[in-house]
């Protein structure tokens, strides 16, 4: 069915005016004023709202395993809660277990997302091996839309590969244009301050957070660029959280290095005081790297304005408090760690920055939609609203109201960490590819609808 969405405020990461959007075929055909439409489309009236590129969040974490469990939404619950919250395209990540080929974890989880995903998605790989055919399989990945990787600078039991491995990573990707993302904090030694607290018998949530210095993310991210440096590629830091990270980001960005950073919401309007909350309370906000000291948040919002920062993501990765953080009761280093935000990234930057004036409309726009669209592989067709785009497009209500709780959240974990945050500016219609999936508050979307995003890498066009 064609749409025609009249009498809104388009806004896009360049411009915000008065247009209306005409839908056929799942794709915007045409944006401009006094759009007309064939008797049988659906008309929006859109007047009084913002009518923006649908969401994308580039790291999420859906039906994945970690410490001994799983996280709590698979790729129904968590693709429908970000629909909710207007998001329309993630990024999750499969990964490659130790030992085995990237292959089998890309089947793995594109078994997980069939007859699941509600709105579409691509995959980044988390490399934990490069032996064997390693590189190769990494150009194997390319090939199929899987155009970035992760790898792990902390977890040396699990997840950490060593500085040989992530250069190795690094130069491959001079050849396959893929994007490395790093998880940037010094693992080993962070494990040494972490067995110390242990012996010590600090064991409560505040530990996660005291166990992991700032510089040890610092001098990650320091690192991290430098390889990249090296290897003469671009590099992407994940889940940035204080203000000595940035500033090795944007050093390096002011010498013309083409280095890139998202940081989370929870990083901007949560601390370490979260963790400090009586009882067990503070296992809610652990989730790696922690929270931080409260100085630490307006330097990120500045960066966000600044474009020292480029992508604000979620990192969801939830475990209800009941029977899944509480593995961690008696000792900090067992509580999974992860938290839920898939739903809220929208409404807390929007509220948060827009409406408090740390950001524009349209710089909004460019770090929940448009920007990781590009740096992703993803743009033109998703990110922005213009003919031959998909017509993933979500009507914002910038006068609604709503309190965020877990009574009436659509996570399917028992928190929220924004429990009873008060927000101005919703999602009120969220359009995936022409179809309507939210509609004031009701789901219509069906599950497996959503595609597998084959993504291009650098320099290459959308397929
Ligand atoms: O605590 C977190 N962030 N869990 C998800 C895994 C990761 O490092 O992103
Ligand atoms: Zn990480
Ligand atoms: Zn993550």
């Amino acid at each position: 069915m064609n749409t025609l969405i009249r009498n809104g405020t388009v806004v896009t990461a360049n411009e915000t005016r008065k247009a209306d959007v005409l839908i056929e075929g799942g794709r915007i055909s045409q944006v401009g004023p006094g759009l007309a439409a064939g008797s049988d489309a659906r008309v929006i009236d859109a007047s009084g709202t913002y009518v923006i590129p649908g969401g994308i969040d580039a790291h999420t974490h859906l039906d994945m395993p970690f410490g001994g469990t799983m996280s709590s939404d698979d790729f129904l619950t968590g693709t429908r809660a970000a629909a909710f919250g207007g998001t329309t395209s993630i990024v999750d990540f499969a990964i490659q277990a130790r030992g085995t080929r990237m292959r089998d974890a890309l089947d793995t989880w594109w078994k997980k997302a069939e007859g699941r995903a509600t709105i579409d998605y691509g995959l980044h790989m988390i490399v934990t091996d490069l032996a064997g055919a390693g590189l190769e399989d990494m150009d194997d990945m390319v090939r199929e839309g899987v155009s970035s990787f992760k790898l792990f600078m902390a977890y040396p039991n699990s997840l950490m590969v060593d500085d040989g491995t992530i250069f190795k990573a690094l130069s491959q990707t001079a050849k396959n244009g893929a994007l490395i993302c790093m998880h940037a904090e010094n693992g080993s030694v962070i494990d040494v301050i972490v067995a110390r607290a242990v012996a010590e018998g600090n064991t409560a949530p505040i530990y996660h957070a005291l166990t992991r210095p700032v510089k040890a993310e610092a001098e990650a991210v320091h690192r991290s660029i430098a390889l990249a440096e090296i290897a003469g590629v671009p590099v992407y830091i994940v889940h940035l959280t204080s203000e000595d990270a940035l500033n090795e980001v944007r050093e390096a960005r002011d010498r013309g290095v083409p280095a890139f950073a998202e940081t989370c919401p929870q990083y901007l309007l949560l601390s370490i005081d979260d963790l400090a909350r009586p009882g067990f309370e503070g296992a809610k906000y652990v989730f790696t790297p922690p929270l931080r000291p409260k100085e630490h948040q307006p330097k990120l919002w500045d960066g966000l304005k600044h474009d020292h920062l480029q992508v604000v993501s979620t990192d969801h990765c939830p475990f209800c408090f009941e029977d899944q953080k509480i593995l961690g009761k008696d000792d900090f280093t067992k509580i999974p760690n992860g938290g839920p935000g898939i739903e809220n990234r929208l409404q807390l930057i929007y509220h948060h920055g827009v409406n408090a004036g740390k950001i524009t409309l349209n710089r909004f726009v460019e770090i929940t939609s448009t920007t990781p669209a590009r740096i992703f592989g993803m743009y033109p067709r998703k990110g922005e609203i213009a003919p031959g785009s998909d017509a993933d497009v979500v009507i914002w209500d910038p006068e609604a109201v709503h309190t965020l709780s877990a009574k009436t959240h659509h996570m399917r974990v028992d928190y929220s960490m924004f429990e009873g945050f008060e927000i101005k500016g919703n999602a009120r219609t969220v359009i995936s590819r022409g179809e309507v999936i939210v509609d004031n508050g009701k789901f219509l979307g069906k599950p497996g609808r959503g595609q597998y995003l084959k993504r291009a890498a650098r320099g290459g066009a959308w397929k």
